[in-house]
């Protein structure tokens, strides 16, 4: 088994910021409701930017920074529940743009849970042998997903993309995964934005935006998170005590509280920027990362933690450096 270390972040946002203020003219809602129950503060909304164009910008980056060529990469996977084109694969189109072609390339659906999975996948590959580097993706344009007159879900969710480079190592820093799903909650957030007839079929009436069961999702995240990385650390023998940050999915700071409280892990831990950037799904792990990595000290223990629609969740735990 070969070692892989984490080496190259990079990120992109579209321009336009909406602040809640603004998401006040649109729906009834307020600043201090938003802020109160979610900690979301703006949101970034793609209006020139593309699903791809974000992916493409976040994973220059993410090259530039890991100091490999293109033709370094062997496995391109972007996560995403909201792809310009169902075909080709946003991760075909990224590579072609990157001129990257020497890699196989797909996207993988996880919802937010999506850059954890991704990670899995791909690390794994690296440490079996089959690829040297991969470019991991994550990257969202929900706001063309979302029904803007819904005030329960247009609040939250936003665009954006974050990227990582993995690379072989003869050190091995990326030291576990507990990657989970369970279908039995598959109807708690869903968006079934795709053709539902054909000729031979009539055309069904299809909801083409976001559906929530916010209370739901809000209790699901709030058990199984703290859960999911207790098993983590101990399947890897570490302690809570032992892990220096933890990253978490960026979907609402209450979550995120609520967790830190149930791990009885001081708050100072968990890195937030939720407030900028609301829920950008797959790409909010990447893009937390990102932001967080002045943070970092090498030989830093950290958690990483996707949790949402499907049901899915997951942990990652990774030493810097
Ligand atoms: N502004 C003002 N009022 C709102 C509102 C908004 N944006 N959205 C909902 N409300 C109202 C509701 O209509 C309801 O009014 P009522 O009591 O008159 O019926 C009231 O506020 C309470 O609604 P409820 O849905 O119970 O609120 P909540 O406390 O559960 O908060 C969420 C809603 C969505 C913020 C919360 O459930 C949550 O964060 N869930 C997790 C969602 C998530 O993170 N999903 C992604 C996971 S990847």
């Amino acid at each position: 088994m070969y070692g892989v270390r984490l080496d190259g972040l990079g990120k992109s946002i579209p321009n336009l910021d909406i602040t809640n203020e603004y998401l006040a003219t649109m729906v009834e809602t307020s600043d201090e409701w938003i802020q109160t129950r979610t900690g979301i503060k703006s949101r970034r909304i793609a209006v020139e930017e593309s699903t791809t164009s974000l992916a493409i910008n976040a994973a220059k980056q993410a090259l530039e920074n890991s100091g490999l060529e293109p033709k370094d990469i062997e496995l391109v996977i972007v996560a995403t529940v909201s792809p310009d084109m169902a075909m080709p694969s946003t991760a075909c189109v990224v590579a072609e743009n990157l001129q990257i072609e020497n890699a196989i390339c797909f996207d993988l659906t996880a919802a937010c849970s999506g850059f954890i999975y991704a990670s899995e996948v791909a690390t794994s590959f690296i440490k079996l042998g089959n690829y040297k580097n991969a470019l991991v993706i994550g990257a969202e344009v929900l706001s063309k997903m979302v029904d803007w007159q819904d005030r329960g879900t247009c609040i939250l969710f936003a665009d954006g993309a974050g990227a990582a480079i993995y690379k072989r190592s003869d050190e091995n820093n990326i030291i576990g995964f507990s990657n989970k799903s369970d279908g039995k909650g598959s109807q708690l957030i869903r968006l079934a934005n795709i053709p539902h007839s054909n000729s031979f079929s009539k055309a069904e009436e299809v909801e083409r935006h976001i559906q929530m069961d916010g209370q739901a999702v809000y209790k699901f995240a709030t058990t199984a998170v703290p859960k999911n990385i207790i098993e983590l650390l101990e399947k890897e023998n570490y302690r809570l005590e032992d892990v220096d940050w933890f990253v978490l999915h960026q979907a609402n700071a209450r979550i995120i509280d609520s967790v830190a409280k149930r791990l009885k892990v001081s708050l100072d831990k968990f890195f937030m920027n939720v407030s900028e950037y609301g829920n950008t799904s797959a790409a909010s792990i990447p893009i937390a990362l990102y932001d967080a990595k002045h943070l970092f000290k090498k030989g830093d223990k950290i958690i990483l933690s996707g949790f949402g629609a499907g049901l899915t969740w997951g942990s990652m735990l990774l030493i810097w450096g």
